[in-house]
């Protein structure tokens, strides 16, 4: 089950996995009906027919299947590449940097892109707001089918499963630091909430840590909250999140492991700066010995532990996700030269219509309004 026309068009350490890949592959599609559905579709209809796709995103199981309907579709797709895209796909916004910083000559083929996740819209935000962004870009991640669930429940789980494969630590009794009460840090708080962890939660938004205390989490400063806890967890999409005054004041043995996008949330130069000694304990665990003594140990070297030391989200909820994207490089070949250089929302039908055919795989049904209630719904007259 390749993807590429041509075998020899790949980067790829060891061929001989392929069938064991295939299985794989075949495996997390069972659990992706809503992408099924699209690629049914796509195969009639061929919307992307000769269309050159780069996609820059993490290379799973549940991605291979995105990239087999992008095929499907007509498309051409390369993996982590920037090989002459009419359409970029990213997760962090690293192809479209690569283009506007050092393949500026690729531009003027490009028609638009695909965004994945928080950091990388934030950031297509910042250059829509400088004027430099040069093509119309989707933010997936804002559709509602994508963050309420992608988000929360596939990191909430998948974090806490990298975290446990990495450490096979009993969280029961715990005391686990999450910062970042976002869609990610309200799945992870959830899901060690439910493992019998005691979480504290830090913020730096009134709303959302006013949200976290009534959620039933103690909020409090990551410093206050450093000297207590036995596990961090990152979640912020912020920089030196646990810096140099935590680091201070963490306990011996402290467990720190990121899962927001980029590997800067925990301060490892501090800690790289502050140890005498640094050891590998186990796969994915990285033991740094400070000057005074204290044992500080980083899990997948900072890196999103849920896909350094676990296989992502499941693909149950990249079902979600990746439908969002398959439409979106639709909507964006549909809409060719109508769009300007700016980031742009999933349409709203698209994410129903997600919802819906989710919905229907789940064997759920959802009522209509009548037409009484339709009318009501709009009247500002009946009531009281
Ligand atoms: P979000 O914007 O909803 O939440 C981030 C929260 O962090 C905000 O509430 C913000 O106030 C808070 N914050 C910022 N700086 C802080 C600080 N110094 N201390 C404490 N809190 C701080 O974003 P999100 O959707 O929850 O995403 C968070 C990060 O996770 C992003 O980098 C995103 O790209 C990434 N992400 C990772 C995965 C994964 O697979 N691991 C999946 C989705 C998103
Ligand atoms: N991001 C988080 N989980 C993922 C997965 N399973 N595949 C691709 N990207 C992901």
């Amino acid at each position: 089950m390749t993807v590429a026309t041509d075998r020899s068009e790949h980067d790829v350490t060891d061929t001989a996995l392929a069938e064991a890949g295939a299985r794989r592959i075949g495996w997390a599609s069972r659990e992706m009906p809503v992408l099924s559905q699209i690629r049914k579709r796509f195969a009639k209809e061929r919307p992307l027919r000769g269309v050159r796709i780069g996609a820059c995103l993490h290379v799973t199981a549940e991605t291979a299947n995105l990239a087999i309907v992008l095929r499907d579709g007509g498309a051409s797709v390369a993996l982590c590449a920037a090989s002459e895209p009419q359409i970029t796909m990213d997760d962090g916004a690293d192809l479209v940097t690569e283009l506007h910083t050092k393949r500026r000559e690729l531009l003027a083929d490009v028609r638009g892109g695909t965004e994945e996740t928080t950091t990388g819209v934030t950031r297509l935000r910042a250059m829509a707001a400088e004027g430099v962004l040069a093509y119309p870009v989707v933010a997936v991640n804002d559709a509602m089918t994508k963050h309420l669930f992608d988000n929360r429940y596939g990191t909430g789980q998948s974090a806490v499963d990298g975290i446990l494969r990495a450490t096979n630590l009993l969280l029961a009794g715990k005391i686990a630091v999450v910062a970042g009460y976002g869609w990610v840090g309200r799945g992870i708080a959830s899901r060690l909430r439910g493992m019998g962890a005691i979480v504290l939660v830090c913020e730096v938004d009134p709303l959302r840590a006013l949200e976290g205390a009534m959620d039933g989490f103690e909020v409090t400063s990551i410093v206050a909250a450093a000297a207590r806890g036995d596990l961090f967890v990152t979640a912020t999409g912020n920089v030196n999140v646990i810096g140099k005054d935590a680091i201070a004041k963490l306990k011996d043995g402290a467990i720190v492991a990121n899962a927001g996008h980029f590997n800067d949330e925990i301060d490892l130069k501090t800690l790289a700066a502050q140890a005498t000694g640094q050891c590998r304990l186990r796969p994915f665990v990285e033991e740094y010995t400070l000057r005074d003594g204290r044992r500080v140990v980083v899990l997948g070297e900072g890196r999103l532990v849920n896909l350094a030391a676990a296989e992502g989200h499941p693909p149950a909820v990249m079902d979600m996700s990746f439908a969002n994207q398959a439409l979106s490089v639709e909507f964006l070949v549909k809409s060719a030269g109508t769009l300007k250089p700016q980031v742009y929302g999933v349409p709203r039908e698209l994410d129903e219509e997600i919802a819906r055919q989710k919905l229907a795989a789940m064997g759920m049904k959802i009522d209509t309004m009548t037409d009484e209630q339709t009318t009501y719904s709009r009247s500002w007259k009946a009531g009281t």
